[in-house]
């Protein structure tokens, strides 16, 4: 497994990186790129974007010193700044709705903005929590049918799970490990398969550790409450 640091990856010279949906998880992945390369942060809210122009990022992740040291990030709502990006991640919301059933509709809209700007070489990756098999069912199709363009022939898709743990001020995401699984067409067959398993078992042991140290953590407050009483 490769486990290179953000602040190490690589990317070409003169490559733009885009996020998609600056909330809890793409702000701070945003910022990381931003440090380094050309990077542009994309969301639909407006106001969000504006407050992130002043300096401001009200979820409180990121502080504006560090806001500022992000030289190369610029933040819009407009699609067609996009254009000039060559990795998408996309980061956008995946609640669930009022019968427990996953809303996929944020990723469907990231997917269409993403397909509309799609060049022949580009590469998106989802970040987004997602039922496994989401990413090639619901997402692969909606790039290609809005890009008319051929996954894995002529763009490329990958799934790495998140890992900020909000308010945590140690963990970070430029001092973690992450994983990212890239679908190619080497990669078919078993070693595809082994590939996205990881993607998906890493996914999830993150999701039980984080639901464990919350359940943790309010166990703990209650104790603290009940002796402080
Ligand atoms: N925050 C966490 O600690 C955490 C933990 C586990 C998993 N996740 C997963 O990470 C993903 C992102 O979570 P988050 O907490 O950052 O969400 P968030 O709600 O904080 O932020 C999402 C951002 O995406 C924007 N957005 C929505 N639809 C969009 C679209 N179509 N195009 C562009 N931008 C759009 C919203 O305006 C918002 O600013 C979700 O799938 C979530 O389940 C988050």
């Amino acid at each position: 497994m490769n486990t290179t640091p953000v602040s190490k990856v690589t990317t070409q010279a003169k490559e733009t990186l885009a996020i998609i949906g600056l909330g809890y998880v793409g702000l701070p992945l945003a910022v990381e790129f931003g440090k380094q390369y050309d990077t542009i942060g994309f969301d639909i809210d407006s106001v969000r974007i504006q407050q992130l122009k002043d300096g401001l990022d009200r979820t409180r992740e990121v502080e504006p010193e560090l806001l500022a040291e992000a030289t190369g990030l610029r933040f819009t709502d407009q699609l067609d700044e996009l254009r000039t990006a060559t990795t998408y991640i996309v980061t956008v919301p995946t609640p669930i709705d009022a019968f427990k059933t996953p809303d996929l509709s944020p990723l469907r809209g990231a997917s269409r903005t993403v397909a509309g700007v799609l060049k022949p070489g580009d590469t998106v990756i989802y970040e987004s929590t997602v039922y496994p098999g989401a990413t090639e069912e619901v997402c692969v199709p909606i790039l290609e049918e809005g890009s008319g363009l051929t996954f894995n022939l002529d763009f490329f898709v990958g799934y790495s799970p998140e890992r900020i743990n909000p308010g945590d001020k140690e963990h970070r995401v430029a001092n973690i490990l992450k994983g990212v699984a890239r679908e190619s067409v080497e990669n078919k067959g078993t070693s595809k398969v082994l590939v996205l398993a990881l993607a998906i078992v890493l996914g999830l042991m993150l999701g039980v550790f984080a639901t464990f140290m919350a359940e943790f953590g309010s166990q703990v407050r209650q104790a603290m409450k009940k002796d402080a009483d």
